[in-house]
């Protein structure tokens, strides 16, 4: 095969950010080419740093033209595929779920036609797919999501999330595509767009707003560094088998309540507040609809198979996370400057 070229959609939003800069910098022989509808949840700010990099294109689409996502195909000889683009805010799929399904499914569905299409010999092509814990639906207090457990989502993202795993699994199965899944479980890091649980805390105790616990605060969620998700993908995508699924994650459940209010104990300090401040704005509001109660990877396979752990621990991950956001509120500003304020009233004003 010739000069690998590989196509990761997405590349504009929270992760996939982070994916593009590892892959740009890491593979200077590679061409990275990021194609990304930027819908309120993308941003090229994101990847200002990169601009003159020589490895690295940027092309504005939707993976809901397929015709379009053909000629992206054939110009710039695409080899492989990581994909990412996705709607991915649970809150908004129940809201509405129409634009779940159009990208989340038929946009994957898409490139997968689009990728049989242009790949006339099979041999040495990846298309990989990145994929969310949520499709295992919800746990009890014991056990773990494994490969194997039996898909069971809940609410329209992650229905639509599984949806496009099974479609993926299928292009192996009758056609031979040689794909790979990752299912992963709830990230946090750097330029995570602040509708999201910890950049919203963080920047609403920052402007000393309300914290909308949802419920009582009880729904477990398994938390894994972003970047320690990209270093997955780059093992994953390189030394990962034909055919196979890997979850990823970092073994760090926190109760909603109990990460909250360890955030505001972080904050207080580095604002020089004093103690407890920021949890007093701790307000629980009406609970989401369908509201998994908890989310628990079992990361033994990529551990064994791979040797891929995470790279730091909860507390570094986190002291870096708060440091971020701290030292960039023009990129908060930025990002919400559009309709994210109307969102924003409109979804917390009735809870
Ligand atoms: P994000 O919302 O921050 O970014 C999604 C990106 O996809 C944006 O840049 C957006 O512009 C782009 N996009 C959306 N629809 C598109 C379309 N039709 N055509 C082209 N581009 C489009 O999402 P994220 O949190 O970075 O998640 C990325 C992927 O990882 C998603 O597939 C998601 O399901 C999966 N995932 C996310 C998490 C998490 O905790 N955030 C965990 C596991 C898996
Ligand atoms: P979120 O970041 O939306 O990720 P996901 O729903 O994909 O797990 O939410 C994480 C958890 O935080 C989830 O249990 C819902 C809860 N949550 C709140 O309590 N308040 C909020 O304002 C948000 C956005 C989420």
């Amino acid at each position: 095969m010739s000069k690998r070229s590989i196509l990761i959609t997405g590349g504009a939003g929270f992760i996939g950010s982070h994916v593009v800069r590892l892959f740009v910098n890491k593979y200077s022989d590679v061409q990275i080419v990021n194609l990304d509808k930027l819908t309120y949840a993308g941003n090229l700010e994101n990847l200002s740093d990169l601009q003159d990099a020589p490895n690295y294109t940027f092309v504005k689409g939707d993976i809901q033209d397929k015709t379009f996502l053909v000629e992206v195909f054939k110009k710039y000889s695409i080899t492989d595929v990581i994909h990412l683009a996705a709607e991915s805010h649970v809150d908004r799929s129940i809201e509405g779920p129409m634009d779940f399904i159009m990208s989340n499914i038929v946009g994957t569905a898409n490139l997968l036609e689009a990728a049989r299409a242009t790949w006339s010999n099979l041999e040495g092509h990846v298309f990989y797919h990145i994929s969310t814990d949520e499709v295992y639906g919800s746990l009890g207090e014991e056990g773990f999501f494994l490969e194997t457990t039996a898909y069971d989502p809940r609410s329209p993202y992650s229905a639509s999330k599984a949806s496009s795993d099974h479609i993926v699994r299928a292009y192996f199965h009758t056609y031979g595509l040689p794909i790979k899944i990752s299912n992963c479980s709830n990230n946090y890091g750097s330029h995570q767009f602040p509708e999201k649980l910890l950049p919203l805390m963080i920047n609403n105790i920052v402007n000393n707003k309300p914290l909308p616990v949802y419920g009582e605060g009880l729904n477990i969620r398994d938390w894994l560094w972003v970047n320690d998700h990209a270093r997955a993908i780059d093992v994953i995508f390189n030394e990962g088998k034909i055919g196979e699924t890997y979850n990823v994650g970092g073994w760090n459940e926190w109760r909603n309540i109990d990460l909250v209010k360890l955030l505001c104990k972080k904050m207080d300090q580095k604002l020089n507040r004093a103690e407890g401040t920021s949890e007093k704005l701790v307000t629980f509001v009406k609970d989401r609809a369908g509201h998994d109660m908890r989310y628990a990877i079992d990361a033994s396979k990529i551990e064994k198979d791979l040797g891929w752990k995470p790279s730091v621990t909860f507390e570094e991950g986190l002291a870096l996370t708060i440091d971020w956001y701290l030292e960039n509120e023009d990129w908060i500003q930025n990002v919400t400057s559009g309709d994210y304020q109307k969102y924003y009233e409109k979804h917390y004003s009735n809870r």
